[in-house]
């Protein structure tokens, strides 16, 4: 059984956003008020969002990851992520954090099931963390980083390059990878809504390769459906990747759909549309054909190739497609 949608393209990643708070304000994220949190009693249970794995996985899904808000948040996660470990169909379960609550964390994590985290680290420097998380945590995520080495994850490290603030430490995460034998990926900053857009802030990744192609040499490997393109860095256990959204779309490989905290279908990071699920989640069938049907409607992708295209453009609302 495979997921094909009208494009031909394979959907069998599913992104499951466990809670929608966050104990961090990114620049590039959030509006630094914070936004208007679900209250909890909309937010899906664990046994709800197992059902949807389960059903994902059944027709064909074969990747999950954990996102937010952030993820850690989220009491007893662990016990969410035993239970998707467990589930017939799955090849492959990841994390995504900030990496502020890891440390406490991390041990039970590996014991549920959870092999790979990726980890959102921007800057090694105190105070610019500050300046883009709104958050003086630096040391906790760093500490975060430490235990989930220390414990053997599989850890990418996510780094958002933002011109004149991050785009001077691409060597130093380079470095840092190099010294542990991980993946840093390059991210560029995404015109996303609510996240604080700024033209000004954005930088291309195409000049970090070129930086980093300087002093290393960058050894292409296979991408499938991977948002980034990711090199072996000759003579080191190291990689990196670059996720060129804006300027490099990857929209005509995308594996992936996103489930909400409070149990819509998403398609498209850049399309407002969702597919509410709730109303399917006690009739395996019906959640099926449902999880189907809305998967014929994922979007080719977004047009917009450059920074200017993106100039005074807002997302549109949300609009819910109901049950
Ligand atoms: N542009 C690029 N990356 C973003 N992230 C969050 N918002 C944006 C954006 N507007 C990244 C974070 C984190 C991951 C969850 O998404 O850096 O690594
Ligand atoms: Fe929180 Fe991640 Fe958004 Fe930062 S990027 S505010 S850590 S959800």
């Amino acid at each position: 059984m495979t997921m094909t949608d009208t494009f031909g393209r394979r959907i069998d990643n599913l992104r499951i956003s466990v809670t929608d708070r966050c104990n961090f304000r990114c620049r590039y994220c959030m509006p630094p008020e914070g936004i208007r949190w679900v209250p909890h009693k909309e937010v899906l249970r664990f046994e709800e969002i197992t059902t949807v794995a389960r059903n994902f996985l059944a027709l064909g899904g074969r990747k999950i990851r954990l996102t937010g808000g952030e993820p850690l948040l989220r009491s007893e996660i662990e016990i969410l992520v035993r239970q998707l470990a467990a589930l017939p169909g799955l090849e492959d379960l990841s994390l995504t954090t900030n990496g502020a609550l890891l440390a406490g964390k991390a041990h039970a994590l590996w014991d549920a099931g959870l092999r790979r985290i990726n980890i959102s680290l921007d800057t090694l420097n105190p105070l610019r963390f500050q300046w883009v998380c709104l958050r003086d945590a630096l040391r906790e995520v760093w500490a975060g980083f430490e235990a989930a080495c220390a414990v053997g994850f599989g850890i990418k490290l996510n780094s958002v390059v933002l011109a004149g603030v991050t785009e001077a430490e691409v060597c130093e995460l380079i470095d840092l990878a190099v010294e542990r034998g991980i993946e840093v990926r390059f991210i560029e900053f995404m015109p996303l809504c609510g996240s604080g857009w700024s033209p000004d802030l954005w930088f291309s990744m195409d000049t970090v390769r070129n930086w980093l192609m300087a002093r290393w040499r960058l050894l292409p490997l296979e991408r499938g459906s991977a948002p980034a393109q990711s090199y072996a860095i000759e003579g080191t256990r190291a990689r990196v990747g670059f996720i060129e959204s804006l300027s490099k779309p990857f929209c005509g490989d995308c594996a992936r759909v996103r489930l909400t905290a409070t149990g819509k279908l998403r398609l498209c990071l850049f399309s407002p549309l969702e597919y509410d699920l709730r109303p399917y989640l006690y009739d395996d069938a019906a959640l099926q054909s449902r999880l189907q049907e809305a998967i014929v409607h994922k979007p080719a992708g977004h047009a917009a190739h450059t920074v200017a295209e993106w100039q005074g453009e807002t997302m549109p609302r949300i609009q819910v497609i109901g049950g």
